[in-house]
């Protein structure tokens, strides 16, 4: 959810701020701005609109200087326009600051800066905070780097704030909480970023700063604190991503991109897992709270959105595989709600971008009541991994659309994984468990037969991109993919989609059925095939369009449905790795044919850091 990026060195920092902030755009915004150091002070350009748009600001006049910030706005307090956009500048313009999250008592500092005779020209929380330096300063004379930490400590809510100064054009100032931020180190240069994406093209060393910690970088080198003034010695990371990673590599969209790199990057999160010739998988990552796991009398699965899909199809896996009682939870309900813990617990949460509010608020209201939290994260390093007590991470590679697919099925892949390993020597027998991880070694190849089908799903999708509303069903395993089907059309093409477990059809949405409303089932061949046919039956019977997803060589449905997508076979406990790809594939299609913004969709951000 929206971006900083920032730079100090002694290049010209104009394009490497844009170049970071198109780089940040996958994270959903509406207004774009930068900041600027030259010879002349600070400059400032900014505007509702996208990247581009604040491109055509400064086109002609080049914004000089070696030492700038650059901000994405996701607006939270005030509509997205000009004014609104960041940086917001000092009275007099002299510091100017961007800011991602939100100051929650901004209106009761806002009330006694103006009682002081400070204004105000933006309706966003960020300008109360800029406000707010300046009064500590005014008062204290204080260098800017402690004036910012000082107001730091009377602001409640999350932010991640980045500030220059035409006063001291060697300074760059940086400071987190709840919203994260990463410190790039080059040759006497740096960089400050929202993620990895805007940094990989000129360093690999990051400093992660964590929550209530800031930095004060120089170009001759930098100084991490707290909040609360301890100086810090912080560890430095390499950088796990690289450069092609980040972009298109051929493709129109990230999404279809990130669709399409699924065989591999199932591959890649099984890599040195799944050793079938052992009958045995390894999870290093747990190594030292698996048996926590195994005796656990109950595990909560926490997670938002698509993760929470996949925590759902977790449940499947782990109970009946494992038989251990599994609950899932969206994390926004389980921090406010006073949740039962026990002794005994454990919880288990899942982030693709490791930074979702509500998914930390989880893992921190856990961890402060002595249960064992576990994340399964994609973005290495993120504060969800870093917060829990030990971990999966994905291996996906980086997830840029806004729209989850692949870390998706990689969630899906991770939480097999456990299931089997917490399953091992307990509820499945040696052959069982050699046969399962042969089926789920097979699945990378499978994944590519369904990818075949592009085309396929493509001529579909031109026949419903004009429907109004879609239904999608499924059971067992396939009810959180019809689920997640029905997420992904919502948010990329706007049209109305419901997921349901099949049989709840009878109770409800079978009214909503007519010839306007496609309806799509998935109907493999497995324990519950024969009821979702009745099901299919019911739904033809009152003329709604059906689309159904089956095994190849199963022709029966043929006279019921309009379409038929035949997938490859698989064990049960495995469909939704194949039976998600043709949804997302479909909703890709109708959302192009729509023509909407498939990659950045309105209104929506990447990774969600504000409740
Ligand atoms: C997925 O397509 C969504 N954009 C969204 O629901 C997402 O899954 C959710 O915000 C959780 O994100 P996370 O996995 O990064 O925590
Ligand atoms: N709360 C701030 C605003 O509305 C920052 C929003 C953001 O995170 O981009 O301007």
């Amino acid at each position: 959810m929206c971006g900083i990026v920032g730079y100090i060195g002694t290049q010209e920092a104009q394009s490497i701020l844009i170049n970071g902030l198109q780089r940040l755009e996958y994270r959903g915004y509406d207004s774009a701005g930068v900041a600027i150091i030259g010879d002349d002070g600070l400059q400032i350009k900014k505007t509702k609109g996208k990247v581009h748009d604040l491109e055509s600001t400064i086109e002609g006049a080049p914004l000089q200087g070696s030492v700038g910030i650059g901000h994405t706005r996701w607006a939270t307090h005030g509509p997205p326009n000009d004014v609104n956009a960041h940086p917001h500048d000092s009275t007099g313009s002299t510091f100017a600051l961007v800011h991602n999250g939100i100051i929650e008592n901004y209106n009761a500092i806002r009330k006694k800066l103006a009682e002081k005779g400070y204004t105000f020209q933006s309706d966003t929380d960020t300008e109360v905070l800029v406000r707010l330096i300046e009064d500590v300063r005014r008062a204290t004379d204080l260098p800017l780097e402690e004036a910012v930490r000082q107001a730091l400590t009377q602001v409640v809510g999350t932010y991640g704030i980045a500030v220059v100064s035409e006063e001291d054009p060697d300074l760059l100032i940086a400071a987190r909480k709840g919203s994260p931020l990463i410190l790039g180190i080059g040759d006497g240069e740096y960089f400050i970023g929202s993620d990895a994406a805007p940094l990989v093209e000129h360093t690999r060393q990051v400093v992660y700063l964590s929550d209530g910690e800031m930095v004060t970088v120089r170009r001759s080198g930098y100084t991490v604190r707290t909040i609360d003034n301890v100086e810090l010695e912080k560890e430095v990371h390499e950088l796990e991503w690289d450069l092609s990673e980040i972009q298109k590599g051929g493709y129109d969209h990230f999404m279809l991109k990130e669709i399409m790199e699924q065989p591999t990057a199932l591959e890649d999160c099984m890599r040195g897992r799944v050793l079938p010739d052992q009958q045995q998988i390894t999870l290093g990552g747990l190594h030292q709270v698996i048996d926590d796991l195994r005796d656990a009398d109950r595990i909560i699965i926490a997670a938002c959105g698509t993760s929470w899909h996949s925590g759902l199809v977790g449940e499947y896996l782990i109970e009946s595989m494992a038989r251990i009682p599994v609950e899932v939870e969206y994390a926004s309900e389980f921090r406010y709600r006073n949740p039962v813990l026990r002794k005994g617990d454990v919880v288990l949460v899942i982030s693709q971008s490791g930074e979702t509010a509500d998914t930390l608020a989880a893992v921190r209201e856990a961890r402060r009541r002595g249960i064992p939290c576990i994340g399964i994260c994609n973005v290495v390093g993120s504060t969800i991994a870093r917060e829990t007590d030990a971990g999966v991470y994905l291996h996906a590679g980086p997830e840029i659309g806004v729209a989850s697919t692949k870390a998706f099925t990689a969630q899906v892949t991770v939480l097999t994984m456990l299931a089997l390993k917490l399953a091992e020597g307990r509820t499945l027998s040696t052959a069982e468990m050699a046969h399962n991880l042969q089926a789920l070694a097979a699945v990378p190849d499978k994944v590519r037969e369904v990818l075949a089908m592009d085309e396929e799903i493509e001529d579909m999708a031109n026949v419903y991109r004009y429907a109004a509303n879609f239904l999608y069903l499924g059971r067992g395993y396939n009810f959180p993919v019809a689920l997640e089907g029905a997420l992904k059309l919502k948010e990329i093409s706007y049209i109305h989609a419901e997921g349901y477990p099949a049989a709840e059809m009878k109770h409800g949405p079978i009214a909503l059925i007519d010839r306007f409303m496609p309806v799509v089932f998935i109907a493999m061949k497995d324990s519950t095939y024969d009821k979702v046919v009745s099901n299919i039956e019911e739904v033809a019977a009152r003329d709604g369009s059906v689309i159904a997803i089956t095994d190849e060589g199963n022709g029966e449905l043929d006279d019921l449905c309009e379409y038929v997508l035949r997938i490859p076979k698989t064990e049960e406990f495995l469909t939704p790795l194949l039976t998600a790809i043709p949804l997302q594939l479909l909703s890709y299609h109708i959302a192009v044919m729509r023509g909407c913004h498939v990659d950045q969709p309105r209104n929506l951000a990447k990774s969600v850091t504000v409740e």
